[in-house]
């Protein structure tokens, strides 16, 4: 493990400082890679953001996110207690999400993560997950515009580095005028850019997302910055995304997974030199967890990773039950070998999982 100096770690030994101020809007200097990871519970953990990063030339200028964290957590969590915390890469360009809606819980959380040298945070205002409903927090948010945007405002006040927000269309159905409203209200609060995954809480991952709103929203904040999210599979339609919405950056999850080649944006090779990439790719990601995590939950983290890229593999099951039989990492290892010195292919578009 990586150690973190305890001085980075103790919240309260951060005094207040400045805002981090950029030479042009935040998001271009931090984030000018056309292409963005989106944040993913069990999968955007260092391991996984690492393994998605060596496919970009050096610098590597992109933000990187962790899972949603939860506010009421992160001020008693410790740098690598776990994959979701582990910063092995924290300089670079990392970028938690924050399940938020109290101020001292959004303090703590804060000061906690720009201690550990967080270079953006991102509100969580999608999550439609009944935890996250019953709490107020995540896609909850949606329903209350005013809260939305005091949660907003009390998280730039205490931040130095800047907030974003991922929402959704709405809740049980959307309303274009209420969530440009509600968008309105939060850049008004001191967001600065706004994610949107143009479903409904209601849709959690079915259906088709509606990219019309995204084109929308942009018309109506051409000089604010947005990114648009939502079922992107290939690089085709990551131009298609672009052209069609004007969006300012298009956050892919799911297909990343699979196909971290596409955080590239250029046209991908043929499928069986995609078979060989995502073998390199999970292998890497193998490497990761194992000079990182605790057995047990490295293999956890490949095994749920490699079920997210199944359907784009032709024989993904058979991966997947050879890495489910696996005892250890050096069984993982082997299982992956073995599988990919064979030729795989990666099917380039696939009815996405909901
Ligand atoms: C397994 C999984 C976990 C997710 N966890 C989060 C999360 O923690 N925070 C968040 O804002 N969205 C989360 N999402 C939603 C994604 O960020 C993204 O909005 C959604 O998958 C649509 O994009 P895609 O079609 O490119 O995957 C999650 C999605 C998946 C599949």
């Amino acid at each position: 493990m990586e150690s973190i100096s305890p001085e980075l770690v103790k919240t309260d030994l951060i005094k207040p400082r400045e805002k981090v101020v950029y030479d042009g809007h935040p998001l271009d200097r931090l984030s000018p890679n056309p292409v963005m990871l989106a944040p993913m519970v069990g999968l955007t953990h260092y391991a996984v953001r690492q393994g998605v990063a060596d496919f970009l030339p050096d610098p590597k200028r992109a933000l990187w996110p962790t899972e949603m964290l939860n506010s009421r957590r992160v001020p008693s969590q410790h740098p690598n207690d776990s994959p979701e915390v582990c910063f092995a890469d924290m300089d670079n360009g990392l970028y938690p999400q924050l399940l938020a809606n109290e101020e001292e819980f959004i303090r703590m959380s804060v000061r906690r993560l720009e201690g550990w040298g967080v270079k953006a945070l991102d509100i969580n205002m999608g999550c439609p997950v009944n935890k996250a409903l019953k709490h107020n927090y995540g896609v909850a948010l949606m329903g209350d515009p005013v809260y939305a945007r005091e949660v907003v405002a009390t998280t730039v006040k205490y931040a130095t580095v800047p907030v974003s927000v991922k929402l959704r269309a709405g809740l049980e159905t959307y309303d274009e005028k209420y969530l440009f409203n509600f968008v309105d209200g939060l850049f008004e609060s001191g967001a600065s850019w706004i994610t949107l995954h143009p479903r409904t809480a209601e849709q959690k991952r079915r259906g088709k997302p509606n990219w019309n709103l995204i084109k929308n929203l942009k018309l109506r904040h051409p000089d604010r910055r947005i990114i648009g999210n939502g079922d992107v599979q290939c690089h085709e339609e990551i131009v298609e995304a672009f052209e069609l919405t004007g969006c300012d950056r298009v956050m892919i999850g799911r297909a990343l997974m699979v196909k971290p080649w596409l955080i590239r944006h250029e046209p991908e090779p043929d499928a069986h030199t995609q078979g060989e990439w995502y073998g390199q790719f999970l292998k890497a990601v193998l490497k990761y967890c194992r000079e990182q995590y605790e057995e047990s939950a490295g293999m956890r983290r490949l095994r749920f990773l490699q079920r997210q890229g199944k359907p784009w593999v032709e024989f993904g099951e058979y991966l997947q039950g050879r890495l489910q039989a696996a005892q250890n990492y050096e069984e993982m290892s082997t299982a992956l070998d073995k599988f990919f010195a064979q030729k795989q292919k990666i099917i380039k578009k696939t009815e996405l999982r909901t």
